[in-house]
């Protein structure tokens, strides 16, 4: 891999300026007769967010909204491929894919996010890079236990058995939402789950009657 420059570019680089486009995010949300925006999921492995995402991503479309899926499993395999599980690279993990779904919402996207998540202060990140009413955080609210009885990919049982570390829930922590926007009881049909989504999202505005 190049070697970085010890210097990176930012907000703060004089020699770096924001140049502003013709065409507006509002241009292309009224292009495409709906609000650009970040239903952020977090939960436990296992709690359903890729799920229930997935899902409302299906019904949104068969709808004519125009949205996209950033899965964490998925992410890691290309975007964020370099990073573990430590808090530094869940850290980076989270600020890289609000990076990404800012620009989602700037195309005027409905962005949805399946990401654990497990810090309160970087899903807080994530919801100020937003900025007012683009962050809708969505908080599938599944047991441990369930989770751990669900075992998708057979992850929590390595993790009881000593052979993956810094597993969510078991050895490291997960921070659940105090206020979520949205609370969803993860242990309801998937179905029930998005159709309450779908009131919400009408509710407000977001998407049409
Ligand atoms: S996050 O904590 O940085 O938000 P992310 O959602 O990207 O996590 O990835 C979580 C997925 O990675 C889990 O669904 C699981 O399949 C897998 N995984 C592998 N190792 C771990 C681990 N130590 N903790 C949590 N999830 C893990």
């Amino acid at each position: 891999m190049a070697e970085r420059e010890a210097r990176p570019t930012g907000p703060d680089d004089e020699n770096v300026v924001w140049h502003p486009h013709a065409v507006t995010r509002a241009d292309r949300e009224t292009r495409n007769g709906h609000r650009g925006v970040v239903l952020w999921f977090t939960g436990l492995s296992g709690s359903g967010k890729s799920t229930v995402a997935g899902a409302l991503e299906q019904a949104l479309h068969a709808m004519g909204v125009r949205t996209y899926l950033l899965d964490g499993d998925n992410v890691r395999h290309g975007l964020c491929r370099d990073l573990g599980f430590s808090d530094d690279d869940r850290r980076e993990n989270i600020r890289r894919v609000g990076e990404v779904a800012k620009l989602m919402v700037d195309a005027g996207l409905v962005v949805l996010t399946a990401f654990i998540s497990p810090h309160r202060a970087e899903r807080q990140m994530v919801r100020e890079m937003l900025g007012d009413g683009q962050f809708v955080e969505v908080f599938v609210d599944t047991p441990l236990a369930i989770c751990e009885a669900r075992d998708p990919k057979g992850l929590y049982k390595k993790a009881r058995a000593g052979e993956l570390r810094n597993f969510t829930g078991i050895d490291a922590v997960y921070q659940a939402p105090e206020a979520a926007d949205i609370h969803l009881d993860g242990e309801q049909l998937v179905t029930n789950l998005v159709a309450q989504l779908l009131d919400v999202l009408r509710g407000q505005a977001i998407i049409k009657p």
